[in-house]
C-alpha cells in the first residue's frame, strides 16, 4: 500500500481491504469496456455506504486529488476510467436493494447494483425496470442514471431520467444530498435530480436511487422482420406504432452487421434468404398480442419477410440477432464508435450518406450500423479506423449535426466526445453548463475531462 497521508484517510474510511494499490489489481479497473481508453489511477476505493464515500470524497477534496467514479465499467465513451493519479471511486459495494413498495410501484436500490439485480428482485412481484439493454449483467443503475441510458425500450417508456424519481449523492466537498422520497409530484424549485441524472459523474457521486417501476407484462411476441432500407424501417415501425399499443421495442441493422453476428455467434441465419436491412420490434400486454401482432404485420408496407415468437426460448433468440452486435464487433477488432441521432424524417438520408463520409475519412474503414429506429438513434461503429479516429468522428459528426441532430444520442459525452460539444449544444448552453460545475465542483475534481474540459 502506498504510505501516503491520503491513504491513510482512504484507509479509515472503508478499511484496509477495500483500498486497493496492488497495480495488478489495479490494473482491472483502468481500461474501458472498448479496450480503446485507458488511463492509470492512483488507487482504487470500495466504499460499502452513503457514509464512506462523503468520508473518502472528503479526504480527496482536503487532499486536493481527482476523484473517478466507476460503476459496471460499460460506457462507451471513455468517462468511467481514471484520468492519470486520481482515485476510482468503485461502486461495486453499494449493492442494497431495499423493500419493493408495490404500492407505489418504487423501490430504492444502492448505485452499484446491477440492472439485471433490480429485473430479478422485481420481476417476481409483477413489477419490471422501464429501461433494458444488453449490458444488463454488469451495467450498475448509478452507471445508467449518470449517463441517462436509453436503450430497448426507450419508446414504450423514456430513458432512465423518466425512471429516476429520487438520489442521494455526495458532492464534490463531501456534503450529502438525499431527495429519497420518490414523490410524483414535487415542484419545490430546482430539480436536483434530474440535475445529477446525465451528468456522467461530473457534479456528484449517486450512492442510491428511488427507481420508478413499470408492470411486467406477461403477454410477450417478438418479431424480426425483413426491410428493403432504412425508409422501409421507418415506415414500417410508423405503422406498428399506429396500430399496437403494445409496442415497447424497436430495433434496426442491417446484412453487415447480422452476417459479422453470425460469423462471431455461430447463430443460424434467420431467414432463407439474406435481406438488406432488419427491425427486430417487440410487443408487450396482459394477454398474448401475437395474433395483434400478425396482424398488423400483414397490413404494414414493405414486409419481405417476418418471423414472429411468442414463448421466452424463441424470443431470446430473434433478440439475440440484435444484442450481439457490440460483442461481435468488438470481437472484430476495437471499433470506433459513435452513439448519434437525427430527427426520423432524416434518418434514411443519414444512413445513405454515412458510407461515403465515412470512407473519405479513412477509405480501408468498415463501418456496421445499427440502433433503436423509433428514436433516429444510429449506433455507427468503424471498424479497421483506429488510426483515422478522429477524422472518422469528425466526419460522422458533422454530418449529423448538419441533420440538426444529436453526437450522443444515449451514451453519453465522456471523453470521447468532448471536443465536438458545439456541435450539439450552443456557446450559451455550454457556459450555463460550465457554471454549474464551477459552482458544485469549483475544484474540478470529480470526473475531471468528462462533458466539459
Ligand atoms: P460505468 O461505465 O462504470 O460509468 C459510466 C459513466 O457514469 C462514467 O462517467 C462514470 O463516472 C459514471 N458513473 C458510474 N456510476 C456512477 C455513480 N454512482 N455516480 C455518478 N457517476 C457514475 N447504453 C445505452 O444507453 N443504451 C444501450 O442500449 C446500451 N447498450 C449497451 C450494450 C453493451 C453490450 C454495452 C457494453 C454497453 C451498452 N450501453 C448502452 C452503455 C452502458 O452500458 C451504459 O452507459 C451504462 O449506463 C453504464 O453503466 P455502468 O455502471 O457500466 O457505468
Ligand atoms: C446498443 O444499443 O446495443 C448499445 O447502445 C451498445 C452499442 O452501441 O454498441
Ligand atoms: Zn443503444
Amino acid at each position: 500500500m502506498t504510505g501516503g497521508i491520503l491513504e491513510q484517510h482512504l484507509v479509515e474510511a472503508v478499511g484496509t481491504a477495500h483500498l486497493l494499490t496492488d497495480p495488478g489489481v489495479v490494473a482491472s479497473y483502468e481500461t474501458d469496456w472498448t479496450g480503446r481508453f485507458h488511463g492509470r489511477a492512483r488507487c482504487v476505493v470500495r466504499p460499502a455506504d452513503t457514509a464512506q464515500v462523503a468520508r473518502v470524497v472528503h479526504a480527496c477534496a482536503v487532499a486536493d486529488v481527482p476523484v473517478c467514479v466507476q460503476g459496471g465499467n460499460t460506457g462507451l465513451v471513455g468517462a468511467s476510467v481514471p484520468v492519470d493519479g486520481a482515485v476510482l471511486l468503485s461502486t461495486a459495494r453499494l449493492t442494497d436493494i431495499g423493500a419493493v413498495d408495490e404500492l407505489s410501484a418504487q423501490v430504492t436500490v444502492g448505485a452499484g447494483v446491477t440492472l439485471a439485480a433490480v429485473q430479478e428482485r422485481v420481476r417476481p412481484l409483477g413489477l419490471d425496470v422501464g429501461v433494458d439493454f444488453a449490458a444488463r449483467d454488469s451495467c450498475t443503475v448509478g452507471g445508467m442514471a449518470a449517463t441517462n441510458a436509453g436503450g430497448e425500450r426507450v419508446l414504450r417508456y423514456g430513458t432512465t431520467r423518466a425512471q429516476v424519481l429520487g438520489v442521494e449523492a455526495v458532492l464534490a466537498d463531501g456534503t450529502v444530498v438525499s431527495r429519497l422520497a420518490g414523490l410524483p409530484k414535487d415542484n419545490t424549485g430546482y430539480d436536483v435530480v434530474s440535475l445529477l441524472v446525465g451528468s456522467e459523474g461530473t457534479l456528484g457521486i449517486i450512492t442510491k436511487l428511488r427507481l420508478r417501476l413499470v408492470p411486467l407484462f406477461p403477454g410477450r411476441a417478438v418479431a424480426l422482420v425483413a426491410v428493403e432500407d432504412t425508409a422501409g424501417a421507418v415506415a414500417l415501425v410508423r405503422t406498428l406504432r399506429e396500430m399496437l399499443p403494445s409496442l415497447e421495442a424497436a430495433e434496426l441493422f442491417f446484412a453487415d452487421g447480422l452476417d459479422l453476428v453470425r460469423e462471431k455467434t455461430g447463430l443460424p441465419a434467420p431467414f432463407a434468404r439474406r435481406h438488406p436491412a432488419y427491425v427486430l420490434v417487440e410487443c408487450a400486454q396482459r394477454a398474448d398480442p401475437t395474433d395483434d401482432l400478425l396482424a398488423a404485420l400483414g397490413e404494414a408496407p414493405g414486409v419481405l419477410d417476418a418471423t414472429v415468437a411468442a414463448d421466452v426460448r424463441g424470443r431470446h433468440a430473434l433478440w439475440a440477432y440484435r444484442e450481439s452486435h457490440t460483442e461481435s464487433i468488438n470481437a472484430a477488432g476495437v471499433p470506433v464508435k459513435l452513439d448519434v441521432a437525427v430527427p426520423l424524417p432524416a434518418l434514411s438520408d443519414c444512413v445513405a450518406a454515412l458510407p461515403k463520409t465515412i470512407a473519405s475519412a479513412c477509405p480501408t474503414a468498415r463501418p456496421i450500423l445499427f440502433g433503436h429506429v423509433n428514436e433516429g438513434n444510429l449506433h455507427v461503429n468503424v471498424l479497421d479506423a483506429l488510426d483515422r479516429a478522429e477524422p472518422v468522428e469528425d466526419a460522422v459528426l458533422r454530418l449529423v449535426a448538419s441533420y440538426g441532430g444529436s453526437i450522443s444520442a444515449e451514451h453519453g459525452v465522456g471523453r470521447a466526445k468532448r471536443g465536438w460539444l458545439e456541435l450539439s449544444r450552443s456557446a450559451a448552453e455550454i457556459e450555463m453548463m460550465r457554471g454549474i460545475k464551477r459552482a458544485l465542483d469549483p475544484g474540478g475534481l470529480l470526473n475531471p475531462g468528462v462533458l466539459l474540459d
